[in-house]
């Protein structure tokens, strides 16, 4: 009984706040600080604006909610902030780059900490491996209409997931998939001001093409096309009407993911304190704004029922006809830089989440090794990229970003949660930004984030559940061993 008891205590060990924030600042591996407020700004954006807004935006629109696909995003966003603002007090209280992973090793305990950042290593790996053959996807596409005959055998996924299981395409490799990988990782070994000015970068040229699609497209609108702004249900949940507009929501959801990424770089921001939660918010606004322009101005040039295509944007430009047509090419352009910069705050993230594991010593040390001139993880880094590169190269895009929405819902529902318990738990603590409404606020983003959760298929669950089971393996025969806490002399 002792024995079990003991055992209870171990796993269900709590991390003090103040320890974690003295070691942030004491320890000999420390992250260099160098992020501003407006590089955590860029970062966000960075990491939010991608495939969401360059390909799924047209299919939400001509499968679920036509022209009102406005309001999904208006909808997703209010989901996001709600969680943002429970992201950006922790941010700002614990500024360290493990985000939910470090704060629930506070509010829940050890187990429960290392089942989120686990989670958490899921989100990131397959948002990252996903993007990357997203970015195969368009770049085959480019080199296509430069003329240029790239190998067919080194041009997709090794293996596919068809109606009778696993099945082997015939392909070697996505070779563009595992390039791009590779040479985001050098950029992040090379340094995290390198990666930021690179970001910044990208940042300026993706949003260029938006502002400019917004810009010139807006006289290309045919009001006709937003007559009925909510096309009618077609009998069936989901498909337009009101349901289609909440589906869509769901299915947007994507579209906002990365300004979570953004908190894992807490551990590198100048001053943490009063520039994550500007970071975190600011970007999550510009990009709603901008996602509902492009929105508006998308469903307006064409009929929202000809959107279904893997580059919506690019369609509805060469359907002005010699009009717009110079600023097709820019587009590609820019959804190929801009979806480089996606995986490049994921990657960011998912060794972050290696490094601060590992200090922790639930993952081997050698994670949490800093590279003594460019003050990076290049350890956790690399190891990132192999695991990354190898998952983009192997595996079809749908298999992927499936457990993409799971983890990250889960994460965001544990975050809202501990906003509450540390609340009530641990009220003196100093708070320099304040989720306003607790509990109502944070109460209401959890129950956002579990009805979309809820309404996820099975199949996606079961692969949670296999995950996870992977996980307590890893946990029991390496972590609770070498975990320092609970090891402590
Ligand atoms: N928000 C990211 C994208 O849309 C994941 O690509």
């Amino acid at each position: 009984m002792h024995k079990i008891y003991n055992m209870i205590e171990r796993l269900f060990k709590k991390k003090d706040i103040t320890s974690i924030l003295n070691e942030s600042k004491s320890s000999n591996n420390e992250l260099k600080r160098s992020l501003s407020a407006t590089n955590l700004v860029t970062l966000g954006i960075g990491a939010i604006v991608g495939t969401g807004i360059f390909v799924i935006t047209g299919q939400a629109a001509a499968t679920y909610a036509g022209p009102a696909l406005t309001i999904s995003f208006a909808i997703s966003a209010l989901g996001c902030v709600l969680a943002g603002l429970c992201y950006a007090e922790f941010a700002a209280m614990i500024p360290v780059s493990g985000s939910v992973y470090s704060y629930s090793y506070t509010t829940m305990g050890e187990i429960l900490a290392w089942f989120i950042g686990w989670i958490l290593i899921l989100e990131y790996l397959f948002a990252c491996s996903s993007v990357a053959v997203g970015w195969s996807g368009y770049m085959l596409s480019l080199l296509t209409e430069w003329g240029v005959d790239f190998p067919q055998q080194i041009a997709g996924a090794t293996f596919d997931h068809a109606k009778d299981g696993w099945i082997w395409t015939g392909k070697i490799i996505n070779f563009p998939a595992v390039f791009i990988v590779a040479i985001v990782s050098a950029f992040l070994i090379g340094g995290i001001k390198q990666s930021a000015l690179v970001n910044n970068i990208i940042v300026v040229i993706k949003v260029g093409v938006i502002l400019l699609f917004i810009g010139f497209g807006l006289s290309y609108v045919d009001t006709s096309n937003w007559v009925p702004y909510i096309p009618e249900n077609t009998g069936n949940f989901g498909e337009f009407g009101w349901s289609g507009i909440f589906r869509g929501a769901a299915v947007v959801f994507y579209a906002y993911l990365g300004f979570d990424a953004l908190s894992t770089a807490a551990g590198e921001a100048k001053n943490p304190q009063k520039d994550m939660p500007k970071g975190i918010l600011i970007s999550l606004a510009i990009c709603a704004i901008l996602y509902i322009s492009v929105t508006t101005v998308l469903t307006g040039i064409i009929n929202y029922k000809e959107l279904n295509v893997p580059a919506p944007i690019a369609l509805a430009i060469d359907s002005t006809g010699e009009g717009l047509s110079w600023l097709s090419p820019f587009i590609k352009l820019g959804a190929i830089a801009g979806l480089s910069s996606v995986i490049l705050v994921m990657m960011l993230g998912q060794s972050r989440i290696y490094y601060s594991i590992s200090k922790d010593g639930l993952l081997p040390k050698t994670f949490s090794k800093v590279h003594t001139t460019h003050g990076v993880p290049h350890n956790a880094t690399i190891f990132a990229s192999i695991i990354t590169g190898l998952i983009a190269g192997l595996f079809p895009l749908h298999v992927l970003s499936e457990l993409v929405s799971i983890g990250t819902l889960m994460a965001f529902t544990i975050v809202c949660i501990s906003i509450i318990v540390l609340r009530k738990t641990q009220p003196q603590l100093n708070r320099p930004f304040r989720t306003p409404f607790v509990p109502f606020i944070p109460l209401l983003g959890a129950t956002i984030c579990i009805v979309q959760m809820v309404s996820l298929p099975w199949s996606t669950w079961a692969r949670l559940i296999g995950w996870t089971i992977l996980g307590l393996i890893i946990y029991f025969t390496y972590g609770l061993k070498n975990s320092k806490l609970n090891n402590k002399p």
